[in-house]
């Protein structure tokens, strides 16, 4: 009796983890969560400066210049539906020898005001300045976000975008009143910190940063990696490491890259140090292009000719660049432009506060955070199509209803149209694209004979070809050219599907493991927690009557049997699950 009474115990703590594991608070869209996890999955292979994020600035989330704490729980709820770039406006207080958020300096009696926020008349401009909304509060929201998703299945890599600014005065007869007014006081102070290095310091352990860069790129030199796509990137013009690299070997999970340092010079400005060096990406270790909307514009103009051929994909593919673009409150992005930039591999910074979520005819203006992530985030990703990958409850049937016509369908593999990708049914008979096992930008369409996702094998693309996905923007874009110029026909099949696990989606044929087995079937074994007494009951007897029945040794025999005959398949067939 007390081993019932300890496996119920056993189980009710398991459906309490699984239960708190599987309500995110924020991540409520199924359907976007499963695209966001895929994309990273399919990218990881891939170097991290080829692979586009989308994110907001700081700022837009500080409206009508109001500094406060409370506004950064709209900052939690973007991180916890997927923003993986935020861009920070950093002001170097020449009173205080200070880096702070606030754009304004802070008077001496600041502590006296009502709520510890003083209103702050600075340029003509009035400012509402939280004395509780410090530099070390921002990184906190941003390191609790880290910690709580720092798994094998959750982490992403975020990218802190930083504006280097001043709060500058001159230093003369007639500023001697104002020296005494933002006088440095201890509450003042302790709004930031007086270097760069230090005002990150909360989130160092996690910092991908130029000294982590070099000793990777040491590395790599002495050893040759295998990998033929790692070696078609390691010939880029400075080697990056890929995605799996960086958050599952290096466990690092985000960079801090200074895009634009409009500080003034004097006497009083700051001076960068060799520890700001060594955890920050400046400019000069990295090449990173901040583009306007109209500069995005001439830019994909470029990308996107559509008669591009292979040598201008690798050079975009080998030139390592980050590359952002950031819109302003008088020329917002639009849902007509978002995916278009996306498209030629720009990361899209949202900085504006006010967005027209209304469908492409009507203008509905929004400044309500949350309703303009649910109308722009559907085209934030260069593979899903908006809307994409639908969930469906019945994803497969034996029969079409029609009893002469008994035909199976499957709704678990993904096809190319050209707007992304989408889930189809396994069966159907489609064209499919093979890409150059060395070249990824290098595809070509079979389109002699369709066949179904399961017909498709290893022999069906020519020598030197493998039936094979996208893995990064510019692979997505040299695909759809090529469907373009060798006249292929949509829906293409490219290798990708869920067939072992629901929303699990892998490459690599239908046989393709989940990494995550576990982890998802646990949170899809929480969502049917109604029926779960009655699992519990099942299971038990299971347990009674395996420990009754039990002979040794046989199910751990069986259990190599299995293990090495899948070995054995998968080797014959070279396939290879995502990630490797
Ligand atoms: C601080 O002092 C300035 C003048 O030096 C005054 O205008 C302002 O109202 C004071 N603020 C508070 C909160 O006392
Ligand atoms: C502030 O406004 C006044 C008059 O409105 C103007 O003379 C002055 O140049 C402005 N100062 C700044 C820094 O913009
Ligand atoms: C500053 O004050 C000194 C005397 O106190 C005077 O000689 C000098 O001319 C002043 N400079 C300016 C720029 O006003
Ligand atoms: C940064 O400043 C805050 C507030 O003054 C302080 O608590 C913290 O220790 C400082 N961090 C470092 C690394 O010095
Ligand atoms: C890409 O092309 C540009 C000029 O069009 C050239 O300067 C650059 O070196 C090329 N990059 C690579 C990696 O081939
Ligand atoms: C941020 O969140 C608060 C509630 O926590 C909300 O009142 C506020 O409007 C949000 N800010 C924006 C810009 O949506
Ligand atoms: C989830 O997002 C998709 C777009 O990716 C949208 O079509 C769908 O309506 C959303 N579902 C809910 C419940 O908001
Ligand atoms: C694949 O790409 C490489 C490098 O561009 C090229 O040398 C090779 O000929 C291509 N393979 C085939 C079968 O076309």
């Amino acid at each position: 009796m007390n081993l019932i009474i300890k496996i119920f115990y056993l189980f009710s703590l398991l459906i309490k983890y699984t239960l708190s594991d599987a309500i995110l608070p924020g991540a409520s869209n199924e359907t976007l969560e499963v695209a966001l996890r895929s994309q990273r999955d399919i990218s990881k292979p891939i170097p991290i400066d080829q692979l586009s994020v989308s994110g907001l600035s700081l700022s837009s989330i500080f409206e009508n210049n109001v500094y406060n704490t409370e506004s950064l729980s709209n900052l939690t709820t973007l991180l916890n539906k997927g923003t993986q770039a935020i861009m920070i406006d950093l002001y170097w207080n020449e009173f205080t020898s200070i880096w702070q958020l606030c754009p304004a300096p802070f008077p001496q009696n600041s502590s006296s005001a009502i709520n510890n926020t003083p209103s702050i008349i600075w340029n003509n401009q009035t400012y509402s300045c939280d004395l509780e909304l410090t530099t070390d509060y921002v990184m906190e929201v941003i390191t609790s976000y880290i910690t709580s998703t720092n798994t094998d299945y959750q982490a992403n890599f975020l990218h802190i975008l930083v504006n280097l600014k001043s709060i500058h005065y001159e230093k003369s007869n007639q500023t001697i009143e104002l020296e005494n007014i933002y006088k440095p006081t201890p509450e003042t102070t302790s709004v930031g910190n007086s270097t760069l290095s230090e005002t990150f310091a909360l989130m160092s352990s996690y910092i991908f940063g130029p000294s982590t860069l070099n000793d990777y790129r040491s590395k790599v030199q002495e050893e040759e990696e295998n990998h033929e796509f790692v070696s078609f990137y390691n010939r880029s013009d400075i080697i990056m490491p890929s995605l799996t690299t960086v958050l599952l070997s290096e466990y690092k999970r985000l960079m801090v890259n200074v895009i634009s340092d409009e500080t003034i010079d004097s006497r009083r400005s700051y001076t960068i140090n060799e520890l700001d060096k060594n955890m920050i990406f400046f400019n000069d270790t990295l090449p990173t292009n901040t583009m306007s909307i109209l500069e995005a514009d001439d830019y994909c103009k470029q990308v996107l000719v559509p008669t591009n051929g292979l040598r201008q994909f690798n050079n975009l593919s080998l030139s390592t660049h980050f590359r952002y673009v950031i819109d302003s409150k008088s020329v917002p992005f639009t849902l007509k432009n978002i995916r278009r930039y996306v498209r030629c591999g720009l990361s899209p910074i949202f900085n504006s506060t006010t967005y027209n979520v209304g469908n492409l005819s009507n203008t509905i203006n929004s400044s309500d955070i949350e309703q303009v992530y649910q109308a722009y985030a559907p085209y934030y990703f260069w593979s899903w199509s908006p809307g994409q990958p639908e969930i469906m409850e019945n994803t497969t049937r034996n029969n079409s209803g029609d009893p002469d016509e008994s035909r199976n369908v499957a709704y678990k593999c993904v096809y190319l149209q050209n707007d992304g990708w989408h889930v189809g049914d396994c069966y159907e008979r489609f064209e499919f694209a093979c890409q150059n096992k060395t070249s990824p930008n290098d595809w070509l369409i079979q389109k002699e004979n369709k066949k179904t996702y399961f017909e498709i094998g290893k022999e069906d693309c020519p020598d030197g070809f493998n039936f094979s996905l996208p893995r990064s923007n510019i692979e997505m874009l040299s695909l759809l050219t090529a469907v373009d110029l060798q006249n292929g026909t949509y829906p293409i099949w490219i290798d990708l599907n869920d067939i072992t696990i629901a929303t699990c989606y892998v490459s690599g044929g239908p046989y393709a493991q989940c990494p995550y087995q576990r982890t998802v079937t646990s949170q899809r074994f929480a969502r049917m927690i109604a029926p779960a007494s009655v699992i519990c009951i099942i299971v038990l007897i299971l347990i009674l009557l395996e420990k009754i029945f039990r002979k040794n040794h046989i199910q751990a025999n069986r259990k190599r049997y299995w293990k090495k005959k899948l070995n054995d398949y998968y080797k014959l067939n070279d396939y290879e699950g995502v990630p490797s």
